[in-house]
Parts: structure tokens; C-alpha cells; sequence
């Protein structure tokens, strides 16, 4: 019998336990849940376990402290961190989450030496460098989460708007996961027809800031954490198509080297996600005005990478 994949979450906060039900339900494999705090990932872990006979799932669930027990994983899941507060950007998190992230993905690396890591933790573009300078890894095995995010809230307000299902709406964010991210009107199609043949450029402008403000919207809303039900499923659907080698195209964070002519730093782009983590970067043609608000959101991921001490 085929032994069940594996795929470890750090941090079961509200991204990562949640996180942890989606792959769960879906079956993707064995679940390991790691967490600084004593007992909480393993209350959960077996809390999720326990939830098996009635979603009727068959999987291993441990929640531990202990990175032992993350031996051999096929994928882990970064959500260690900080979320952020209101008034707080996602760059204040910076520094405190650049030393979280690191020590956890030592540890990753020293227990699962071919795994995949999806990053989520926040600032995600420079965090996930964070763990690719730290791991060491091809850059195809270190991949950021925020674009599909990114784009799933874009297509949500698009669906709402246009009064049709979000099953419709193709689309793409692009760039950095921060305020100077690049959602592509040209590239969004409802079943492959233009976004503005439903939807006027003024209405569709609004629906722009409000994806870019998607983040800082829930924060707002919650007022004691931030999203986590969008974000978890995003870093599953890419573990998914890991797991299974679907080669899904996603809009994913990956390190760059002259694609976009951008090199050197970590920004959302389309990838073919698959077996080994990304397969390939795609460079889409972009209309001048888009190539250079994917370049200056690539730059300001630069300027946040300059201000920490990593190597
Ligand atoms: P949370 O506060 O609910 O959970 C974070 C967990 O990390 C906590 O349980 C905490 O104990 C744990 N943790 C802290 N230090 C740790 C360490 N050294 N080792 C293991 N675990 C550790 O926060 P939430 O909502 O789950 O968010 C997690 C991170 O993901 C935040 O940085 C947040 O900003 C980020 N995020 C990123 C998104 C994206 O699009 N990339 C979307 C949503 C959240
Ligand atoms: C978000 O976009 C907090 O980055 C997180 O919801």
C-alpha cells in the first residue's frame, strides 16, 4: 500500500489549524501541526483528528512541540507569526516574524531535507526569502503564498458585482503582497470574455483598491487578528497541486533570476505548481504600465529585504 503523503503546519494559529481542516478534508495526507505554545497544536490536532468519522476523512493528525515528529514531510506549511493589528502594516511585522521564520525553517530543513516549503507568514514575499536564504533550497522548493489570496478576493468582489458565479471569473494579481500589488484587468475574463464588457472601468478601479485593501479590510472587521479562511485555503490549494502533481498555473510568490527583468527577490507571478514545488515561472505579456507597477512592487519587496540582516 502507498504510504499517505505528509505535510506539516507550523504554527496552528488561525491560519494554520485551518489550514490543517481544509487539507484534512480534502484528504491530502498525514497532518502534523507544530506550535510554540504547550498543548494548544496538540489540542487541536486531536480535536481535527476526532472530526474525521463524521467529515469522513482518514488521516494522521499530531499537533506537537516537537520538530521530530515533522521528520520526512513531502510539504510544509510556514504560518508561524505575528498577524497583524489595526494601524499596523504588514511591514511593521517584519522584523519579529524574520525571527521567527528563520529558526523554524532550520529546524524544517534539518528533519525534511526535500520538502516543499509554502510560506504564509507576513511580509510574505520577504519572509519566504527569509526561508529560502535560510534553507538553502532550489529556488522551485520555496513558494510564497499571496497572489491566489490576492486574486480569490479580485474574483470574489468580481463575481459580486457582475452577478455571476465565481466559478466564471479568471484573473490575476500579481506583484508583491502589499499595498503595491498589480491586479491585471487585462488578463480577467468571465468564462473568456472581457471583465469589461460586464463591469465599467470606474466600478472595476474601486474593485482594484478594494482587492488591494482586500488584507487591511478583514483586519479592520476582526479587530484582534487577520484573515484566515481565504489565506489557509489558498496555501492548501498549492499544496494540493503539489501533492498530486497537478501543475496547476497559480499566482504564486517565487524567487526571481532576470524573469520580468526582475532578479533576486521574491514576487508574485504565474507558476506551474507541481511535483518538486514550482515547474516552471510564466512570463505573461504585460501592457508597459503593468510591467512597471510589477517592477516598483518588486522594488519596495527589495527596500524591505535591504532593512534585514539575513544571510
Ligand atoms: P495566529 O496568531 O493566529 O497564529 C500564529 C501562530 O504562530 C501562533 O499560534 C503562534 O503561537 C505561532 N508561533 C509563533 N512563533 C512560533 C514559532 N517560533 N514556532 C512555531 N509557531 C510559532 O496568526 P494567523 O492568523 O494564523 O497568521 C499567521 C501568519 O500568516 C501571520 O504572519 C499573518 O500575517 C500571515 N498571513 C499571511 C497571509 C498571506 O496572504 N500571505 C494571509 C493571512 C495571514
Ligand atoms: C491578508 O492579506 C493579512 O496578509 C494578510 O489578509
Amino acid at each position: 500500500m502507498a504510504e499517505r503523503h505528509k505535510i506539516t503546519i507550523v504554527g496552528a494559529g488561525n491560519v494554520g489549524a485551518t489550514a490543517a481542516h481544509w487539507a484534512a478534508s480534502m484528504e491530502l495526507g498525514d497532518i502534523v501541526l507544530v506550535d510554540v505554545v504547550e498543548g494548544m497544536p496538540q489540542g487541536k490536532g486531536l480535536d481535527l483528528l476526532e472530526a474525521g468519522p463524521i467529515g469522513l476523512f482518514d488521516a494522521r493528525i499530531e499537533g506537537t512541540n516537537d520538530y521530530a515528529a515533522t521528520a520526512g514531510s513531502d510539504v510544509v506549511i510556514i504560518t508561524a507569526g505575528l498577524a497583524r493589528k489595526p494601524g499596523m502594516s504588514r511591514d511593521d511585522l517584519m522584523k519579529t516574524n524574520a525571527g521567527i521564520v528563520k529558526p523554524v525553517t532550520e529546524q524544517i530543513v534539518r528533519y525534511s531535507p526535500d520538502a516543499v516549503l509554502i510560506v504564509v507568514s507576513n511580509p510574505l514575499d520577504v519572509m519566504a526569502y527569509v526561508a529560502s536564504v535560510t534553507s538553502k533550497f532550489p529556488r522551485n522548493r520555496v513558494v510564497g503564498m499571496a497572489g491566489i489570496l490576492d486574486t480569490a478576493r479580485f474574483r470574489a468582489f468580481i463575481a459580486e458585482e457582475a452577478k455571476v458565479s465565481v466559478e466564471d471569473i479568471q484573473a490575476l494579481v500579481l506583484g508583491g503582497h502589499g499595498d503595491s500589488m498589480v491586479p491585471l484587468i487585462s488578463c480577467t475574463t468571465i468564462s473568456g470574455i472581457p471583465v469589461t464588457e460586464f463591469i465599467g472601468r470606474e466600478k472595476l478601479e474601486q474593485i482594484v483598491q478594494r482587492t488591494r485593501d482586500g488584507g487591511i479590510e478583514i483586519v479592520n472587521l476582526l479587530k484582534t487578528g487577520s484573515a484566515y479562511y481565504a489565506p489557509s485555503a489558498a496555501a492548501v490549494q498549492m499544496a494540493e497541486s503539489i501533492l498530486k502533481n497537478k501543475r496547476r498555473v497559480l499566482p504564486c510568490s517565487a524567487l526571481l533570476d532576470g524573469e520580468y527583468g526582475i532578479s533576486g527577490v521574491f514576487c508574485g507571478v504565474p507558476v506551474i505548481l507541481g511535483a518538486g514545488g514550482i515547474g516552471k515561472i510564466i512570463e505573461v505579456p504585460l501592457l508597459p504600465e503593468e510591467l512597471a507597477a510589477l517592477r516598483k512592487s518588486a522594488d519596495d519587496v527589495k527596500t524591505n529585504i535591504g532593512k534585514l540582516d539575513i544571510s
